[in-house]
């Protein structure tokens, strides 16, 4: 498997590859591969001749240093398990801070025309900065066709398409399905640090979020929100942060149901010290 950690070598070897007329497909990640990423990768490697999986922790993204510190890295068996899926079509681009941020770890500062400023951002400062910042520079060093992202991280998806516009880049980004564990939880590489009784209870974020789309069914924006509240007043393991039903163009909370638009349910909770989010799509 190629692997590269230097942005001059990087562009040199997907420009051979594009005077051969391959297709280049981008799957940027921070390592810690689980199952969920690897989807991401099927799906690039089904609709391109080359996959770019980019491994890198990103720090302008972090708004709490000891989450950056503690961030796994394990780009060894990241790359044994990136071998399982592709050996011969896999590119691994793993490059140090010091080749990306040049000695200045700063983010580039964005509007996404309010995208930016729910939910995530709200809880989480400067965080889409540095999201945009970073996929902003792997497009411009990896210039891919396609970009795949995930729907776990449906805000972040949004964001990058709305970047993509801003700034007329040439790629076209691909949102993919969440992938879930056998208990419904959504497969993260938060999950590996869940203690047995939090790992257990876990689930019980995605029940909800099942629930509460049959709920909104029938009910008010404003019912299912205070059922959900009302599910996570009573559980003694699982602190709910937000329960929002929000619009999926604009993200923000609905409050008027409309036959014409598109909602999605957007919860983060927290499993001890472990924040985890998920999400579901309602109509
Ligand atoms: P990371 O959390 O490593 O996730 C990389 C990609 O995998 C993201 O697009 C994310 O949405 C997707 N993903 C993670 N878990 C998933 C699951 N269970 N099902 C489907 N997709 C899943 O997201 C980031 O890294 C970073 O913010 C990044 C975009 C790489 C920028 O640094």
């Amino acid at each position: 498997m190629e692997f590269y950690s230097e942005k001059q070598q990087i562009t040199a070897a997907v420009d051979a590859f594009k005077t051969k007329q391959l297709t280049i497909g981008l799957v940027p990640t921070m390592g810690a591969l689980h199952e969920g990423h690897l989807q991401l990768v099927k799906k690039a490697l089904d609709n391109n001749d080359k996959v770019v999986v980019s491994i890198f922790v990103n720090p302008t993204q972090f708004d709490n240093k000891e989450d950056l510190e503690k961030y796994p890295r394990t780009l060894k068996s990241d790359m044994n398990l990136l071998k399982t899926v592709s050996k011969d079509n896999i590119i691994v681009y793993a490059p140090t801070v010091d080749d990306i941020y040049e000695g200045k770890i700063a983010p580039q500062r964005f509007d996404f025309g309010g995208l930016e400023l729910e939910m995530e951002g709200k809880f989480r400062n400067e965080h889409f900065d540095g999201v945009g910042t970073i996929v902003k520079r792997f497009f411009n060093i990896v210039k891919p066709h396609n970009a795949y992202f995930g729907e776990k991280d449906f805000q972040q998806l949004q964001i990058i398409k709305k970047l993509v516009d801003k700034f007329h880049i040439p790629v076209n980004v691909v949102g993919c399905k969440i992938h879930r564990e056998a208990s419904g939880l959504a497969m993260s590489s938060r999950n590996t640090r869940l203690k047995p009784e939090y790992k257990k209870a876990a689930p019980f974020i995605y029940k909800t979020l099942t629930t509460a789309k049959k709920r909104f069914g029938t009910n008010s924006a404003n019912k299912v929100l205070e059922w959900v509240e009302n599910q996570f007043s009573e559980h003694n393991l699982l602190e709910l942060e937000y329960f929002i039903i929000a619009d999926i163009e604009t993200l923000k909370p609905v409050k008027r149901k409309s036959n014409k638009k598109s909602y999605r349910a957007f919860i983060a909770v927290y499993a001890d010290d472990i924040r985890l989010i998920d999400n579901i799509a309602l109509n």
